[in-house]
């Protein structure tokens, strides 16, 4: 039986801010943001998107009737969780009339946790066929205003269909997994936004990246001449970058090179437009290169870098499956397009406004534009939500 992703859907939000904006607000060369982080914009959510409402609308995109008869476990990776003790998941389940008899949980490691769900719902899967688990990497990327990590934010969700069969992605067994207790990037509860050591958590990424990947050649016997492209977790396009050149192996042939090179330049194209998505930007990146790559086929075997900080990272791999390009959308480029662009000052209101409770812990919001779902409101503490133009 083979098992593995048998839809991807993605959702971001309805407003971009262009980083030769904010490279002019902040009195910085936009060359350093265009060449030196290869960003060109990112999204940006308003009160009212959040990763509830963005994950909903990802899996909206793909699912049918028959998968939410049949889906019995709902997770949610995420780091910037809602609510300390209900699930994001639980509310997704109810928003998409998934059936009742299903778990909904949420899982966290920073931007890891979405890899560690695949596994789940792949051992799920193992010991019940029938099943179809819904896996959505979800979250906001927020620094804050003005500072180093402000040019690296975003916002969006992506959706998995984990089944066996599977029409996009047989996911492998082997995979291989590294934890280093490392203060890189954090946020303790108390903070709305992460604590970073910004240059120290690139040298880590990349020192996981090559420690994980010279293990897992060695265990699993294989090297980068099986496969036809590596895609990463993408905190900014430029360190998968230079996670790429440490990887790639001068001694395989130029047409080989150059295609794991062409591979990977339509694996950051998303990003490129939509900035870090934490739990889902590895698989944005997956995303990337199925729409846009002129080479890949099915059989191609592709491998996959995940890395949260704090540390966990792990390389797992899979093969295209038959009749994959069928699933995926070809214009999704275009649809980004037409996200409404922000003034800084738009962008700093927007982005960061916080919910203003009265006394009995509820609260309304203006009206901005979002994907099918919407936060509504907020009534005596509870999130409520529903289809956005109820
Ligand atoms: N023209 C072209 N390039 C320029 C330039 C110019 N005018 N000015 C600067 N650059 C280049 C720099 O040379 C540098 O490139 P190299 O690394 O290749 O030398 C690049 O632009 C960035 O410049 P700085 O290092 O000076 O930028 P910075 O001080 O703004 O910090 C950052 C960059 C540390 C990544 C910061 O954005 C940050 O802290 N981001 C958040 C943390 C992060 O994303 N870490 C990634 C690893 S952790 C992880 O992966 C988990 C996660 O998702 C958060």
């Amino acid at each position: 039986m083979t098992i593995g992703i048998d839809k991807i859907g993605f959702a971001t939000s309805q407003y971009v801010l262009k980083m030769k904006d904010l490279a002019a607000a902040r009195g910085e060369d936009p060359e350093k943001f265009s060449k030196g982080l290869m960003l060109d914009a990112l999204s940006i959510a308003p009160i009212t998107d959040d990763i509830i409402t963005l994950a909903a609308s990802a899996a909206e995109e793909i699912l049918t009737d028959e998968d939410k008869e049949l889906i019995d476990m709902v997770i949610v990776a995420t780091e910037s969780s809602v609510d300390q003790s209900k699930a994001a998941a639980v509310y997704i389940h109810q928003l998409l009339g998934i059936q009742p008899f299903a778990r909904s949980i949420e899982m966290k490691e920073a931007c890891y946790s979405a890899t560690a769900a695949l596994n789940y719902a792949k051992l799920h899967v193992e010991k019940h066929p029938q099943s179809r688990v819904l896996v959505l990497a979800s979250d906001i990327a927020k620094y804050g205003i003005n500072t180093p990590g402000e040019s690296t934010q975003g916002a969006g969700s992506v959706a998995m269909l984990i089944k066996k069969d599977p029409n996009i992605l047989i996911l492998h067994d082997e995979t291989l997994a590294q934890t280093r207790d490392i203060m890189d990037f954090w946020r303790p509860n108390y903070s709305t936004t992460p604590y970073v050591n910004g240059i120290y958590s690139t040298k880590q990424y990349l020192d996981l990246l090559k420690t994980t990947w010279t293990e897992y050649q060695k265990r699993f016997e294989t090297s980068l001449a099986d496969f036809a492209a590596f895609c990463f977790h993408l905190p900014f396009p430029k360190l998968a970058l230079k996670g790429f050149n440490k990887i790639m192996d001068k001694t395989l042939s130029s047409p080989v090179q150059e295609k794991l090179r062409a591979n990977f330049e339509a694996s950051i194209l998303y990003s490129q437009q939509i900035g870090n998505i934490y739990t889902g930007s590895l698989f944005l990146g997956l995303l990337s290169l199925l729409e846009n790559s002129r080479h890949l086929s099915a059989g191609d075997n592709i491998a996959l870098f995940s890395y949260g900080s704090g540390a966990v990272a792990e390389i797992f791999t899979g093969t295209l499956a038959e009749g994959f390009k069928e699933q995926l959308l070809s214009n999704r480029l275009e649809s980004l397009a037409q996200r409404s662009p922000l003034s800084v000052a738009e962008y700093e209101k927007m982005f960061f406004e916080e919910a203003a409770l009265d006394e009995s812990g509820s609260a309304s919001f203006d009206h901005y534009k979002t994907g099918p779902f919407a936060l509504k409101k907020i009534t005596e503490h509870q999130r409520i939500y529903g289809e956005a133009n109820d």
